[in-house]
């Protein structure tokens, strides 16, 4: 599709096998706490995800289908890569937050958990108005590199798809200065001198 991809590290329906897996076990998770409060899947519509632009658009659009759960949706930008740059520069807020969490389910959706940066962030904004639930899924979890101080709680993701090395991936929503989102597969790209 592009030249500039090396390798294909992850699949289309390897994702897509995947992703059914995690919403199974977002949907299990979230109907137990549902059951606990004597409500079920359907009612309440107290199940409110939030995909952090622009990274986590094509993870969720697919796992929201497989989710048979009464849910809203609440999308987060933050910016953690800008332009060019390979390596986080921190996390900030590029959006606002107006949405009520009070009491309600909250899972956060992003593509890639690398420093933890914006997870921590984005766990800290949402912790503090008052979910009944925070949980985090992330596609891809990056290994064996150093992460920032966990957030409250311990956790940077609840639910992870595939832990990868330390490599630079795109596709599925990942982009590298803003390109490559469209990729159906998770790849690497070939370094700058080499393309
Ligand atoms: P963290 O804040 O360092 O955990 O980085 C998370 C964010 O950085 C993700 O939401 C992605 O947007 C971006 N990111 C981290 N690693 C990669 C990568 O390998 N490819 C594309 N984007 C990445
Ligand atoms: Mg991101």
């Amino acid at each position: 599709m592009f030249p500039e991809i090396d390798r294909e590290l992850i699949g289309a329906d390897e994702i897509a096998a995947r992703v059914g897996e995690l919403a199974n076990l977002i949907a299990r998770d979230v109907r137990e706490d549902l059951a606990q409060e004597g409500g079920d899947a359907t009612d309440g519509g107290r199940v409110v995800l939030v995909p952090i632009m622009s990274g986590a658009l094509v993870f969720t659009a697919d796992l929201i289908r497989r989710l048979p759960l009464k849910l809203s949706l609440e999308l987060l930008a933050v910016s953690s890569y800008p332009g060019k740059s390979l390596k986080t520069r921190g996390a900030a807020l590029a959006s606002e937050l107006t949405a009520d969490l009070s009491g309600k389910h909250v899972i956060i959706i992003d593509d890639i958990l690398d420093s933890g940066g914006t997870l921590k962030l984005v766990r800290e904004l949402l912790g503090a108005r008052r979910p009944a639930t925070l949980r985090a899924a992330v596609l891809l979890e990056k290994t064996g590199i150093a992460r920032v101080k966990a957030p409250p709680g311990g956790v940077f993701a609840e639910y992870v798809g595939f832990r990868i090395p330390d490599e630079f991936v795109v596709g599925y929503g990942l982009d590298f200065d803003g390109h490559y989102r469209n990729l159906p597969a998770i790849a690497t790209l070939r370094p700058t001198g080499a393309r």
